[in-house]
């Protein structure tokens, strides 16, 4: 099978594939740049980075390929428009709008030209993103990691979205071999979107112990926690995620208000910080569904070459 390439407003991915945005500080500049140079999009996720080094990101980014850049950004986020402002102020190529949905992200990318790319999970959400002037949009299914906006596979979501909306659709949840990007792409996907396998990256910037950590998860251990930020999120058990569960993490002591609304049953900031750092008892650690098919931590490069030999031999 053939891959098409993926256009979002301008830009002309010759893969399409799109490494999702995952915070805080999983995917920053250099594992975004790693995946733009193999000709996919990376994404910088801005969520809970100072506005200064979410500009160093993107400068660095830009210094390391010519490939196409974004950011992903939590609409959760007290300051998502700062974020969105401070990213189109560095000339980024594309915003990527997860976990809730902003109908005022449209204006901002509209006065610079910026495409604006929706994270949605219903034909509603699609085609208000469409009326409203997303250039494309992510349809993101259960089986994705972090925080969830459905209970449906992305398999059964994503033809009824795709026949609503004339942008390109993006499908992402559960994508880690070259089958499931030809079977997503077969079902009227224009490209993928995938996170879990690119957190298990060289690339990426979780502490060693993290990947490590990735790579023991069995099935049984991929749980659903109920995220401060309003929405259940996909995490794997380990004790911090039982306490979350048995609802006795601690609430937290001190608060930046980094949410617009925040349930306050832990800080997910500093969970995410930790696990980021390789504290993987007390982190939360996010994770897609099919963590337990990733057995090795590969460099980006391979990544590509192996999703694109496997879709090659399909027919
Ligand atoms: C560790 C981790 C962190 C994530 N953080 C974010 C985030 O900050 N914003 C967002 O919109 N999506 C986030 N996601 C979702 C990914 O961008 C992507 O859409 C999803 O993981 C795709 O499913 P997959 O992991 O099965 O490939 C995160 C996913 C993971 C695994």
């Amino acid at each position: 099978m053939k891959l098409p390439e993926l256009k979002i407003g301008q830009h002309v991915a010759k893969i399409p594939i799109i490494q999702g945005g995952m915070a805080i500080r999983l995917s920053t500049a250099r594992l975004a740049a790693a995946v733009a140079e193999e000709g996919g999009i990376g994404l910088i996720a801005a969520s809970g980075m100072g506005f200064d080094e979410l500009r160093y990101e993107i400068r660095l980014a830009r210094s390391l390929t010519k490939g196409i850049i974004g950011i992903n950004i939590m609409v959760a986020a007290r300051e998502f428009a700062r974020y969105v402002n401070t990213a189109i102020d560095e000339g980024i190529d594309l915003v990527v709008a997860g976990a809730g949905f902003s109908r005022d992200v449209f204006p901002m990318g509209k006065k610079s030209g910026t495409p604006i790319v929706p994270i949605v999970s219903t034909v509603k959400g699609a085609k208000i993103s469409e009326k409203l002037g997303a250039a494309a949009i992510i349809v993101e299914g259960k089986e994705a990691g972090g925080h969830l906006g459905t209970d449906q596979s992305l398999r059964d979501i994503l033809p009824d979205i795709k026949k609503s909306v004339s942008i390109p659709v993006i499908g992402a949840g559960g994508i880690m071999f070259g089958r499931d990007i030809a079977e997503v792409i077969k079902l009227g996907a224009d490209g993928v979107q995938m996170g879990t396998r690119f957190a298990a990256s060289d690339e990426s910037n979780a502490a060693p112990a993290l990947k490590e950590f990735y790579l023991k998860a069995r099935p049984e251990d991929v749980v659903l926690i109920k995220s401060p930020v309003g929405l259940p999120g996909r995490a794997i058990k380990n004790p911090f995620a039982k306490k979350i569960l048995e609802c006795t993490a601690d609430e937290p002591e001190t608060c930046g208000a980094c949410l617009k609304h925040c349930a306050r049953n832990f800080c997910i900031i500093s969970a995410l910080i930790r696990a980021q750092q390789g504290d993987v008892d007390t982190g939360l650690v996010f994770t897609g569904e099919y963590i337990h098919k990733i057995d090795k931590i590969l460099p980006v490069k391979e990544i590509f070459a192996r999703l694109l030999k496997e879709v090659e031999e399909i027919n």
